[in-house]
C-alpha cells in the first residue's frame, strides 16, 4: 500500500510517500521558521499563509522524488488535530480536495498518533505494551500503548501522564527567548549544553505528587527567569552554556524521574521516546543509557523523523486505512484534539469510496 501523507500542524509543510507503512520513498519537509524567528515564535496568520503557498510544490516534490503520480496513490493521510487551526486546514483540506477528486480513501491522524509511529520505521518489532513519552513544542505526554496484533498494525492509547504547565518544548523555547537566544530554543541550547557543565547551577528536583505520573516544567523556567534577573552576566559565555546544560539536564532528570516511575508501576515491554524533543542529544544519551541500566527495552527514531515530517503522518494513515477506518468528505481540523483510549472510528461513522 502506498501511502502520501501530509502534515502541516504547526510551521513545517511536510508531504512524504510511505510503502507499506515502513518504507519511507521520500520524506520533504519544508521548515518555515525563518519566518517566524523574527517574532520568537510561530505567529499563526503568517504560518497558514505559507503553507498554503508550499503545499502544492512540496506534495509534487514529495510524489516526484518517490518516482510515483497520484494514480499510483492508494490513500492520503493527513493530520487533522491538534495543532494551530489556520495550519491544520491547509493540508487537511488539500488532502480532502485530492481524495475528493481522485477517489481515493481518506485518513485523518492525529499528529501525536503520528509521533509515536515515528518509531516505527526503524524498530517495527518493538514489543508491546509499551510506554510512550511524547515531547514536542505543544505537548508532554505518557500514554500506555497496547497492541491486539503485537506491532504497529492496531495500537490503542491510555494517557497516564501529561504535563501540567508548560511542555517540554515550550520550556527549552522560553528559556532560549530569555537567555537571548533564537527560535526554536531546543536545538540551540542542545548545541550549546554540550560546552557546559550540567551540574553547575542546581534546580529542585520537580515533586507533584507521589502516585502522580504528571510533569511539571514552569518550576525550572522560573527558576532560570529569576537567575537571569539576579545575574545578567549569566546571559555571556561561558556562564550561559553552563546554565543551558543545567537546566537542560534538570528537564532530563524530570522526564526520566517520572518515565521510571511509570515503567514501575505498569511494567511494559517498551519504552519509546519521540516528539521534537526527542532530538536533544543529551535526552537521548540519557534514556538510552539509564533504562539499560534498568533492564528496559528503549526505542527513538532516528533525527529526521523525531521533528515534525510527513512519513510519521503516513506511516499512522497506513494502519488506519489498512483497518478501513476512512475519514469523511466532511472530517473537520481540531485544534485541540486528543489522542483517547482508542482512537479508531466507529464503522457507523467511515467513509464508502
Ligand atoms: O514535534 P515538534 O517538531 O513540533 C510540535 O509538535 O510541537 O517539536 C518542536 C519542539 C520545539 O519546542 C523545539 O524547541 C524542540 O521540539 N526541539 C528540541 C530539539 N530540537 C527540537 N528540544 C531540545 N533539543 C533539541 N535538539
Ligand atoms: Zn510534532
Amino acid at each position: 500500500m502506498l501511502v502520501l501523507g501530509i502534515e502541516t500542524s504547526c510551521d513545517e509543510t511536510a508531504a512524504a510517500v510511505v510503502r507499506d507503512g515502513r518504507e519511507i520513498l521520500s520524506n520533504v519537509i519544508y521548515s518555515q521558521v525563518k519566518t517566524h524567528t523574527a517574532y520568537g515564535g510561530v505567529v499563526p496568520e503568517l504560518a497558514s499563509r505559507e503553507h498554503l503557498l508550499k503545499i502544492g510544490p512540496i506534495v509534487d516534490q514529495a510524489l516526484n522524488d518517490a518516482g510515483v503520480n497520484l494514480d499510483g496513490i492508494d490513500g492520503i493521510a493527513a493530520t487533522s488535530g491538534p495543532g494551530l487551526i489556520g495550519s491544520l486546514l491547509v493540508g487537511l483540506t488539500y488532502a480532502k480536495a485530492l481524495c475528493f477528486s481522485r477517489h481515493k480513501p481518506l485518513a485523518a491522524v492525529n499528529h501525536i498518533e503520528g509521533h509515536i509511529y515515528s518509531v516505527s520505521f526503524e524498530h517495527p518489532q518493538a514489543e508491546f505494551p509499551a510506554l510512550a513519552l511524547v515531547v514536542s513544542g505543544g505537548h508532554t505526554n505518557l500514554f500506555w500503548v497496547e497492541s491486539q496484533s503485537g506491532d504497529f498494525r492496531d495500537l490503542t492509547y491510555k494517557l497516564v501522564g501529561k504535563t501540567r504547565d508548560d511542555a517540554a518544548g515550550e520550556a527549552y523555547d522560553k528559556v532560549a527567548k530569555l537567555l537571548g537566544l533564537s527560535y526554536p530554543g531546543g536545538p540551540v541550547i542542545d548545541r550549546l549544553a554540550k560546552a557546559g557543565n550540567r551540574e553547575a547551577f542546581r534546580f529542585a528536583n520537580v515533586k507533584i505528587s507521589d502516585r502522580s505520573l504528571d510533569f511539571s516544567f514552569s518550576g525550572i523556567k522560573t527558576a532560570v527567569l529569576r537567575m537571569v534577573k539576579e545575574n545578567e552576566g549569566l546571559k555571556q559565555e561561558p556562564l550561559r552554556s553552563d546554565l543551558c546544560a543545567s537546566f537542560q539536564e534538570a528537564v532530563v532528570n524530570a522526564l526520566w524521574s517520572t518515565t521510571l516511575k511509570a515503567a514501575q508501576q505498569l511494567q511494559p515491554k517498551s519504552i519509546m521516546l519521540s516528539g521534537g524533543v526527542a532530538a536533544n542529544s543529551r535526552l537521548r544519551e540519557a534514556f538510552a543509557q539509564r533504562t539499560a541500566e534498568a533492564g528496559l527495552k528503549f526505542y527513538f527514531p532516528k533525527l529526521i523523523l523525531t521533528t515534525d515530517n510527513a512519513a510519521m503522518i503516513a506511516a499512522a494513515g497506513t494502519s488506519k486505512l489498512m483497518r478501513g477506518e476512512f475519514a469523511g468528505i466532511d472530517t473537520n481540523a481540531d485544534p485541540n484534539m486528543r489522542l483517547a483510549i482508542s482512537d479508531r472510528v466507529p464503522a457507523s461513522k467511515r467513509w464508502k469510496v
